[in-house]
């Protein structure tokens, strides 16, 4: 069966936008593991505009399952890791400017600081796993550098999806390739970005995915789904006046 990682920063750019102390990541977390999640995501930006360095720790002491921390490799984020030791972390390129991680981590540009960061990484005993384009080079690279895990970026695959069937099948392919490559090299197979539940069947159909993680389609799905119950319960408390 395929694991299913939730990422709850989405939770996190709701309460930030408002200022507020709601809704509450943590709370997130428990309701996506009563629904049977196998591991929480969450990504401490260093511009931390959604998650904040206190939701990581707390969730860290309440986590029931596991927690898997996306971070830039820079040393304060790396150094936050090495406190933290979460159980996991995914290594991805962070621009300022992004609206969400566009593209995979240039693994061969900067080589032998990656090497040294995974190193420090599973000293304490953490999985640690690089967030790719489906590209070979990139699958080697994280090899040679003996990180245990890819997470294949699908972005490019969900924006095809919606354009051109024929393209996404092309971008498809590429990630079942590299499904194949991460087996050979014995690294644990991650997808994830912009899935949802179109678009993930065809994902879902690979051999050898460990897990996918997925945020922004399961928070938006959420929204409607108890969109009825919140206005009626408020409607309640009025209706009494
Ligand atoms: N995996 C990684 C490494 C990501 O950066 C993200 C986005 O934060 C996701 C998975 C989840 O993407 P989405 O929110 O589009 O489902």
């Amino acid at each position: 069966m395929i694991k299913l990682g939730v990422n709850i920063d989405h939770i996190a750019t709701l309460r930030q936008a408002r200022g507020e102390n709601f809704p509450s990541p943590l709370k997130a977390v428990s309701i996506c593991e009563k629904a049977g999640a196998n591991s929480i995501t969450i990504h401490l930006r260093e511009d931390r505009r959604h998650i904040q360095d206190r939701d990581v720790f707390e969730i860290k002491e309440n986590i029931r399952t596991k927690l898997n921390f996306e971070m830039a490799a820079c040393d304060e984020i790396v150094n936050i890791a090495l406190k933290l030791q979460p159980y996991s972390v995914c290594i991805v390129p962070e621009k300022r400017q992004e609206i969400t991680t566009e593209g995979g981590l240039d693994v061969i540009g900067q080589k032998s600081y990656l090497q040294e960061v995974v190193k420090k990484l599973q000293n304490k005993g953490i999985i640690v796993s690089m967030f790719i384009d489906a590209q070979e080079k990139q699958i080697q690279a994280c090899a040679d550098i003996k990180a245990n895990a890819i997470e294949i970026h699908t972005g490019k695959y969900a924006n095809l999806f919606k354009t051109s069937k024929e393209k996404a099948q092309e971008e498809l392919a590429k990630i079942k390739e590299s499904a194949l490559l991460a087996k050979q090299n014995n690294l644990i197979f991650n997808a994830g970005h912009g899935l949802d539940y179109n678009n993930v069947l065809n994902i879902c159909e690979i051999k050898n995915i460990n897990e996918l993680n997925i945020g922004f389609s399961i928070i938006a799905q959420a929204v409607f789904d108890g969109l009825e119950k919140a206005v009626m319960d408020m409607k309640k408390i009025l209706s009494q006046y």
